[in-house]
């Protein structure tokens, strides 16, 4: 098949991950005989370096023009202080707004010879096999926003978390799709004993639950989920959940896989282009160093190639190397090895070959 991918490597480690992911996909289509033409543009601080906004109209055109977006990481303490609209954050949201990538899927698995690199017990983390679903467009990052103000001699500042029905059916509706093709159960994460927007997302919850009686389906409160996610990290599935929460539990769950750098997500919506990413930051103490872990990018370009170009046996050749290579010995400094990036991906590589 045919592909054009729009790279947007972004900041701090970003270029260094999106670079070995190219390679990566560069390999699998030479083997497999697909075409796949990159397009490389900015995005966050090195787009409001070089154009002074976190993500033009001409890379946003870029990519909704393409068959599917891979992103590195955006941030830096460079553009800390910058206001709002020159922050690279603001590129991202922009971006996944832009596209209308609705839910962001994490896949959180252990590998069993990086159960020892987990803080977590051994024992507890056998079995880990989780997809978490962020609803991505909505939620706390996207309430109507405010101006920080002073009232009553005092500085003030608000954000709200903001759901209308359908933006919750349609991510709800999407776990559901995916429970219905593993183990049946969705947790849908909230928190109803407080937030009238959860109660929302409970209500709708219940309503897609009963038009696919075939999954079951779990309400679990995000504290609850958040103490369970290290606690019992086995008993879970598939967890739905708003987009703030699910920034959070996914942080939480990483430790699980025994490094951020390990895990990737594939953040989609009703057609359209996929954006593709590591849930890990630009990591900016290690930037440029050449050590940062690829497999992260690595294994959301096999996303790329599962959920947006249906290349199912790329995806998973891809997703075999790593874990081949893993199982060799091959590790990162994060994961307490002293391979750099390049070298991990060249030994994805080679097992790919
Ligand atoms: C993530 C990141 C982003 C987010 C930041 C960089 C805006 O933490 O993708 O998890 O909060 O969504
Ligand atoms: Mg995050």
């Amino acid at each position: 098949m045919k592909a054009n991918i729009v790279l947007l490597p972004g900041d701090g480690i970003g270029p260094e991950v999106v670079g070995e992911a190219r390679r990566i996909l560069e390999h699998v289509a030479g083997k497999f005989g697909h075409e796949f033409s990159f397009d490389v543009h900015q995005i966050g601080g090195a787009s409001i370096d070089q154009f002074n906004s976190p993500l033009t109209d001409e890379t946003l055109a870029a990519c909704k023009a393409a068959d599917a977006v891979l992103l590195g990481a955006v941030g830096g303490h460079k553009w800390d202080n910058n206001p709002p609209a020159l922050r690279p954050e603001t590129g991202l949201l922009a971006l996944r707004k832009g596209l209308g990538v609705f839910a962001n899927l994490r896949p959180v698995k252990v590998h069993p010879d990086l159960l020892s690199a987990s803080p977590i017990k051994a024992e507890r983390l056998a079995g880990v096999d989780i997809i978490v679903v962020r609803e991505l467009t909505g939620g706390l990052y996207f309430g109507q926003p405010k101006k920080r103000e002073m009232r009553d001699g005092h500085e003030y500042a608000v954000d709200t978390l903001e759901y209308f029905d359908y933006e919750v059916r349609r991510v709800m509706e999407l776990a559901f799709r995916l429970a219905s093709g593993r183990s049946k159960k969705v947790a849908s994460v909230d928190k109803a004993n407080v937030l009238e927007s959860s109660r929302l997302w409970r209500k709708i919850a219940n309503e897609v639950a009963a038009a696919n009686p075939e999954v079951s389906i779990e309400h679990v409160l995000v504290d609850t989920a958040s103490m369970k996610l290290v606690t019992s990290p086995a008993t879970f599935d598939v967890m739905v959940t708003e987009n703030m929460f699910g920034d959070i539990l996914t942080d939480e769950a990483s430790v699980l896989s025994g490094s951020m750098g390990m895990l990737p997500s594939a953040s989609l919506g009703s057609g359209g282009p996929g954006l593709y990413e590591p849930i890990h930051g630009s990591a900016p103490d290690i930037a440029g160093k050449g050590i940062a872990n690829p497999l992260g990018t690595i294994l959301s370009s096999a996303l790329m190639l599962r959920y947006s170009f249906n290349l199912e046996h790329e995806a998973a050749c891809i997703e075999a190397a790593v874990d081949a290579a893993i199982s060799a010995g091959c590790r990162t400094a994060d994961l307490g090895g002293s391979l750099g990036t390049r070298q991990m991906a060249d030994e994805v590589l080679a097992r790919l070959a």
